[in-house]
């Protein structure tokens, strides 16, 4: 395994089905090797400029688009210290372990902070939306788009005008689903969509990115004590003034993304992208059930970037994940209170049909020698 992942020459050889980190293309990897200016140079600001109007593309917006130096989790945490008054309260949706966390968060930076959740597996409905909705006024609302402990796909779309009908801004997680799913902004009203770019976008971690709405803007200028590093008011005023950050940002990580955005735009085209990641899903969810097992997720809610599996033939699957690394292939184990109850298949990013049924073959026959 050492010998896999530490090869000097050319890193690790594992072929990545995980739902982040994800394979990242040789393409990308040598885009950010090249050289970079400062971050307060022009051809930084350039390049800085074309993620920010990439981003804009690829969510249907308008709205300035952020870039953050830190995983998804600081831009979570960011919408919640810098949209929360402290005489507000926030409601957080929650359909697993990330909207858990998002609810911690709300909680841990002392925002009076409710949590309205499901069952594990399901997702919540415009029905239970509205009804939690009418329980009190909220501030804000946080939600995740796909879940990826469970493998859920919220109904975004019909849920998000409910939300907004009741006067409330809206931060949505996109982290396993942008750049793989089709998530359109303006015409939702989101007012913060956010992401990581080891999921979907097929980098390495280290980078976050999200729109902000206007509204968003004006509401973080009325809120105390937001903080330094993640203040949007602070990140968005040096990004229009010179798209640039405030500190000293993943300068090659940014360098990758621009080339990562204009493939995505320009080379394999938005539609395309989501009708792979569609077919991406549904490939998987036959696969599961020609072998017998079921999907986790209710039906009809399953995600097309990452399938949770459940664990219905009783396999030992902290030795069938062993098994199939030693064939160089990573899926992984359930998250939190569903491991060995679930494993999960991450098929977003890069990730091709063939590349797909290629592993999932292999999988097909450890499990039947594992049964
Ligand atoms: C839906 C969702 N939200 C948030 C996170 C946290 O992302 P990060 O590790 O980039 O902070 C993840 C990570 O897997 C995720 O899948």
């Amino acid at each position: 395994m050492t010998d896999i992942h530490f090869d000097k020459e050319k890193g690790s050889q594992l072929k990545l089905f995980t739902p982040g980190p994800v394979h990242v293309p040789e393409r990308v990897l040598k885009e950010m090797a090249k050289p970079n200016d400062t971050h307060r140079s022009k051809p930084y600001s350039e390049m800085h400029q074309l993620v920010a109007e990439g981003l804009q593309k690829l969510l249907y917006t308008k709205n300035e688009c952020l870039i953050f130096t830190s995983s998804a989790t600081g831009i979570m945490e960011a919408c919640v210290r810098n949209l929360v008054k402290e005489d507000e309260k926030g409601l957080f949706f929650s359909i697993g372990a990330f909207g858990d966390r998002w609810y911690e968060i709300g909680v841990t930076n002392g925002k009076n902070s409710v949590k309205e959740g499901v069952e594990w597996g399901n997702p919540i409905t415009p029905e239970f939306a509205q009804e939690a909705l009418n329980k009190d006024k909220y501030a804000v609302v946080f939600i995740q788009a796909n879940e990826t402990s469970t493998g859920v796909y919220n109904p975004i779309d019909e849920v998000a005008p409910i939300i907004k009908d009741s006067g409330a801004l809206l931060c949505i997680d996109a982290t396993s689903s942008m750049a793989g799913v089709k998530i359109e902004v303006d015409k939702l009203g989101i007012d913060v969509c956010l992401a990581s770019v080891q999921k979907c976008f097929a980098l390495p971690p280290g980078l976050a990115v999200c729109s902000i709405s206007d509204a968003a803007v004006e509401k973080a200028e009325q809120v105390k004590n937001r903080g330094l590093y993640f203040d949007f008011i602070g990140l968005k005023k040096r990004h229009v003034a010179k798209y640039q950050t405030p500190t000293t940002p993943p300068i090659p990580q940014i360098r990758g993304l621009t080339a990562q955005l204009e493939y995505i735009l320009n080379v394999e085209g938005l539609e395309k992208r989501f009708e792979r990641h569609e077919q991406l899903g549904k490939h998987t969810r036959k696969w599961t059930e020609d072998l017998n097992l079921e999907m986790f997720p209710e039906k009809g809610y399953e995600s097309n970037t990452v399938s949770t599996i459940k664990n219905s033939l009783d396999l030992d699957i902290p030795k069938m994940v062993s098994l199939l690394l030693e064939k160089g292939y990573r899926i992984v184990n359930g998250y939190g209170q569903l491991v060995n109850k679930t494993f999960r298949i991450g098929h977003m990013g890069e990730i091709q049909i063939k590349d797909l049924e290629k592993m999932l073959k292999v999988l097909a026959d450890i499990i039947s020698d594992l049964k």
